[in-house]
């Protein structure tokens, strides 16, 4: 998949939906901005600084990337006065109170940690860090700073996960059982860092998956993984031909307790008629079965579309919360100066964040040791009440 394929799937829905994403502006006409900076203006960028520059609890002040040229063409596209070549000229220049991580996956700890040492607040993109100690190390920096620490991705926000949260919480499906969830495209085409250690296609991908099932049936006890690579070599842009290290292929199984297990899926090697377009993924990606029903999410759970429920007291099939209500996947780091503006909270913890890291650590080890692996971390549910 290349990179315009990809960003002009996901902007179409994004702006699709947009004019619902700032509904406490109406509220409060001068909230106050939260100063902001954002490193790594590459692809997904162009995902964020829209959202960003539209909000009322935002204002950009500077930005960075390591590839300078990238910093200066979205500063001037989006009309942002400091750019930056690294992240130290960054903290030295234009100050800012919170710091939007959107480089690398392998660069996300060190940069995050030295966000927080520096004072910031910190949305980052998945995974925070690239180990659950280092994670959790983050955590206690930033509480003990009396800072905040974010990580995408979002699912637990939308109305549908709501929706899904308060059937199982009302015990509409009755005794839980079993879930599966899949997401998967054929693999970014831009950067090399996907493939290469500290990448793979679980913290990408799967880590949605494992945000909306953990966030709806609780924390795992234990997992146990296959993972594979598929395609050994592939050709990117940044580097070219480049060797692929880490899973482009896992299947999952979570021990949730009380008897429920659920199993996720996710890949670089998923064929989709519908390429990466979420508003056309029309399939259940994630469903879940129980003794009195059975509910399917429509379309992806970063992109929700529906919910159809069933169940024993009404077993025609029927679909729910079609409208998003201004959710958009894009919208993270917005909602997060919004909570450090107003004090508004959000569904999102660093807690779950680091849970379902510590779940794609433990299934590559199951996937090598060929043993269940018990994990360790776990964080407040339910979500929704
Ligand atoms: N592309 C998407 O649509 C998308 C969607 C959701 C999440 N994400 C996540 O966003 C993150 C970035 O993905 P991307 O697709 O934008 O990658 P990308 O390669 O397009 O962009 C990453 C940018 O970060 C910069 N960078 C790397 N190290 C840096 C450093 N030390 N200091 C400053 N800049 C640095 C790179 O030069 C590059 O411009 C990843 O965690 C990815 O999983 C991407």
């Amino acid at each position: 998949m290349n990179r315009r394929d990809f960003t002009k799937a996901s902007l179409l829905a994004g702006t699709a939906l947009i004019t619902g994403a700032s509904s406490s502006f109406a509220a409060d006409p001068s909230p106050k901005r939260i100063r902001t900076g954002l490193i790594g203006c590459g692809s997904v960028s162009n995902q964020y600084l829209p959202q960003l520059t539209k909000s009322p609890f935002v204002e950009v002040v500077s930005l960075c990337d390591i590839k300078p040229e990238r910093a200066k063409r979205q500063a001037e596209r989006y009309h942002i006065e400091h750019h930056y070549p690294n992240i130290e000229a960054m903290l030295a220049g234009e100050p800012f109170d919170f710091l939007i991580d959107t480089t690398d996956m392998q660069q996300h700890e060190g940069i995050n940690r030295r966000a927080l040492e520096a004072g910031k607040h910190v949305w980052s993109e998945k995974p925070i860090a690239n180990s659950l100690a280092a994670g959790q190390e983050l955590l206690r920096l930033a509480n003990g700073k009396n800072l905040r620490l974010w990580g995408a991705p979002i699912t637990v926000q939308s109305p549908q996960f709501a929706f899904m949260a308060r059937q199982l919480g009302q015990g509409k499906l009755g005794r839980v059982a079993a879930a599966h969830a899949d997401y998967g495209h054929e693999g970014p085409g831009w950067s090399a860092f996907f493939y290469e250690k500290g990448g793979g296609s679980m913290p990408d991908l799967a880590v949605y998956n494992l945000t909306s099932l953990t966030g709806l049936l609780g924390p795992v006890k234990r997992v146990t993984a296959m993972v594979s690579i598929v395609t050994p070599e592939r050709t990117v842009d940044d580097k070219g031909r480049i060797k692929v290290t880490e899973e482009d292929n896992a299947m999952l199984l979570l021990d949730h307790g009380n008897g429920v297990i659920s199993h996720v899926q996710s890949g670089f090697n998923y064929f989709n008629p519908n390429g990466h377009n979420g508003s056309k993924e029309t399939r259940h990606t994630i469903s879940i079965v129980g003794s009195g029903g059975f509910m399917g999410l429509v379309g992806y759970d970063w992109e929700p579309l529906g919910v159809d429920l069933a169940t024993k007291v009404s077993p025609i099939l029927e679909r729910h919360v079609t409208d998003a209500q201004g959710y958009i996947w894009q919208q993270g780091a917005v909602l997060a100066a919004e909570c450090l503006a107003t004090g508004k909270e959000l569904l999102v913890t660093p807690e779950q964040a680091l849970h379902v890291l510590e779940i794609i650590i433990a299934a590559r080890e199951s996937s090598r040791t060929g043993q269940h692996i018990a994990l360790t971390s776990t964080f407040k549910w339910p979500i929704v009440s």
